[in-house]
């Protein structure tokens, strides 16, 4: 295992730059790199480029107003765009509310302690709202979607901002880290169920009396394991010899709600957690030669965490088997509070960044799916079955169906090929016995169909009018040469947006088309190469595409994850509307921005057009050395910023807001 570099503001982002990629040549300069030392990181609009080339593309002040007032006029998105940058609070365009629902910490029931980021305890975090909420859903209770079930994934937790005196532990070896501090980052992992009402006056708030309120973490949630996997030799481990139930699900990033109200978790970097202590001389780590190329090919272990210091299920030496369990999607009925949640091995195991379905017109459920790596694949599943009326029938349409992993071909068209045990090469002779190894190892049958491998696919969004959106944040590790027509740009700091048509608009097609939305990054360096629709301004183009929701109207909104390469942009994360149709095509508004070292999340829009959930992650981490009058790495006691709440004592707190307008109308409308 390589050190994490101090160049990067926390683990998260060190680990990431230093995956074990095959094709990893080492520490190239990126183009990003590059464009930081020629114009002095982003002074860019307003120095150099701001009197030159922002006036050609961009235009004067007063021809960017007029230009405005035109996009404003003909945009389908009605709102007036905010300005690009980055402090330490959220902003949000005129006319607009963006209230705090909920932060880390705060109860989510009426008898659960308050915050105290003093004395915490795996107790109080296991009735409190968990750490970086990624993923939200809102299940409707009523009619009229007044009341409703908020869906939240946590996904990961930030040791050197969330505990007093800490610092960063990945450095040394997790010397402070004790079980008690892991058990709370457990219980700060997973999900929370929890009811939210709206009042007559238009403000929504959590209701902590709810009999529906419960979270869902690795420390203690019961889960039972279905489809092909479940109860197989690989899935065995001491406290499961039937290998048909686990405790818990971690590492939560995007997820979904089916059309039948369930909530799924996609479990994403589920190798960090995992720990060795058998290191070669390099420190690098030493693998069962029995789990040998498997556990190579998902990064496993990562040793992110101290978790297997302490817990035997999280050290390979001991459970080798334990990460099979894990890089599921997670089916939760919300409805049900004590319903067990269930991990489905039919979609396949993999770094799952998301869980998006529809009804496709067949009636069958399709789910889309991507793989967060750098190389990894865009997948699909069809279900065997049609959606019906019953909820319980309709679950076990996650059981019964056919993984498909994407083929880009350079003539626009894409394969959907299944990966189905004993179908071409996924065969004995190449290390498949089962339908279960199919599914444990779906990267390696991935990988033997001749996939495409994605400059790092995030969420996938599809349409009900038969298109999809394949987020592929960004790939600084692609080389010139490796190249292909659906991932057009080595050393992509910027990331792009693919489309795919599914042919006659039905989702389970296995022969479509695809074409390239967007190619993010600034418009104004042509080396950047970004390309976006004619109506973009200065403030409208974005970096590293992440989470992409449909609204009630059937609108594309983009939310972004820099990480520390917000500095390439001179911009914070946020959420931008992104018009996908007409002369327009291309074009991107930014609507919310996120406080200093946030990621935006969610998003997730209410049936009525009238709110709009979004989750601030880990405010006050990422890429804070580049932040001009800070340059530091944010700790406990000393933040960049200390969102939501600016109170001297209390940390950033990652927080799920609501978005509302202030005359009660629909938003964007
Ligand atoms: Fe958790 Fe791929 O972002
Ligand atoms: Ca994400």
């Amino acid at each position: 295992m390589q050190k994490p570099d101090d160049a990067f503001c926390n683990k998260a982002e060190a680990y990431e730059a230093f995956d074990d990629i095959p094709t990893n040549p080492g520490c190239n300069n990126t183009i990003g790199d590059v464009i930081n030392r020629r114009y002095g990181r982003r002074d860019v609009m307003r120095g150099f480029l701001g009197v030159t080339a922002t006036t050609t593309l961009f235009g004067s002040t007063a021809m960017f107003a007029a230009q405005q007032a035109r996009a404003d006029e003909t945009s389908r998105y009605k709102f007036t765009e905010i300005p690009g940058g980055i402090d330490e609070k959220h902003h949000i365009a005129d006319g607009y509310n963006a209230d705090v629902l909920l932060r880390w910490g705060d109860p989510i029931h009426a008898d659960a302690p308050q915050f105290d980021p003093q004395n915490q305890s795996a107790d109080s975090q296991l009735k409190q709202f968990g750490y970086n909420n990624d993923y939200v859903g809102f299940v409707p209770l009523n009619e009229e979607a007044t009341r409703g079930l908020l869906c939240v994934n946590h996904e990961y937790t930030n040791e050197e901002v969330m505990f007093p005196g800490l610092g960063r532990q990945d450095r040394d070896g997790f010397s402070g880290m004790t079980r008690e501090l892991v058990d709370i980052e457990k219980a700060a992992h997973g999900g929370t169920i929890i009811e939210v009402a709206r009042d007559a006056n238009g403000k929504w708030a959590p209701v902590l009396d709810s009999k529906y309120n419960r979270r869902i973490q690795p420390l203690n949630t019961e889960m039972t394991i279905d489809g092909p996997a479940a109860g197989h030799d690989r899935m065995k481990t001491t406290a499961d010899p039937d290998g048909k139930t686990i405790i818990g699900t971690f590492n939560n990033c995007a997820g979904g709600i089916t059309p039948w109200g369930t909530y799924l978790m996609a479990e994403e970097n589920f190798h960090g957690y995992f720990w060795t202590d058998n290191l070669d001389a390099d420190g690098k780590p030493v693998l069962p030669q029995s789990h040998a190329i498997s556990h190579k090919r998902y990064g496993v272990p990562g040793r992110w965490y101290a978790w297997g210091k302490f817990d035997d299920r999280f050290n390979i030496d001991k459970e080798p088997n334990e990460p099979n369990r894990h890089g599921w999607i997670v089916e939760v009925d919300p409805m049900d509070p004590q319903s067990l949640p269930v991990k489905h091995t039919a979609l396949g195991r993999f770094r799952h960044e998301g869980a998006e379905s529809l009804k496709a017109k067949t009636g069958q459920l399709v789910l889309y799916s991507g793989d967060d790596n750098r190389f990894d694949y865009v997948y699909k599943y069809v279900s065997n079955g049609k959606i019906g009326e019953d909820k319980s029938a309709n679950m076990g349409l996650l059981s019964d169906g056919t993984l498909y992993v994407a083929k880009f071909n350079d003539d626009a068209t894409v394969d959907w090929m299944p990966l189905v045990h004993g179908e071409g090469p996924i065969t004995a002779a190449n290390g498949f016995d089962s339908q279960a190894d199919v599914m444990i190892d779906a990267r390696i049958a991935a990988d033997l169909l001749g996939a495409t491998p994605m400059d790092r696919p995030e969420d996938i969004q599809p349409h009900q009018d038969g298109r999809v959106y394949v987020m592929l944040t960004n790939n600084t590790r692609r080389k010139p040469g490796d190249e292909n027509a659906a991932n057009p740009r080595a050393d992509n700091s910027f990331g792009h947006i693919i489309e795919i048509s599914e042919t006659d608009g039905d989702h389970t097609a296995t022969k479509s088309r695809w074409n390239i939305l967007v190619t993010c990054g600034d418009p104004l360096i042509a080396q950047v190469g970004a390309q976006w629709g004619p109506e973009t301004s200065e403030h409208g183009w974005f970096g590293s595409p992440d989470n992409a929701a449909i609204d009630a109207e059937g609108r594309l909104w983009i939310s972004t994850d820099q990480g520390s390469g917000w500095s390439k942009t001179g911009k914070s994360d946020g959420l931008y509307a992104l018009e996908t149709d007409g002369a327009s095509r291309g074009s991107s508004k930014l609507f919310f921005r996120t406080p200093i070292g946030g990621e935006l999340c969610g998003p997730y829009f209410t049936g009525d057009q009238k709110t709009l959930f979004l989750a601030v992650q880990h405010p006050g981490t990422d890429g804070t050395k580049d932040f001009k009058g800070f340059e530091r790495a944010s700790t406990f006691e000393d933040p960049a910023t200390r969102w939501p709440d600016f109170k001297d004592g209390i940390p950033p707190r990652p927080s799920v807001l609501v978005v509302t307008k202030k005359d009660g109308g629909k938003i964007a409308s």
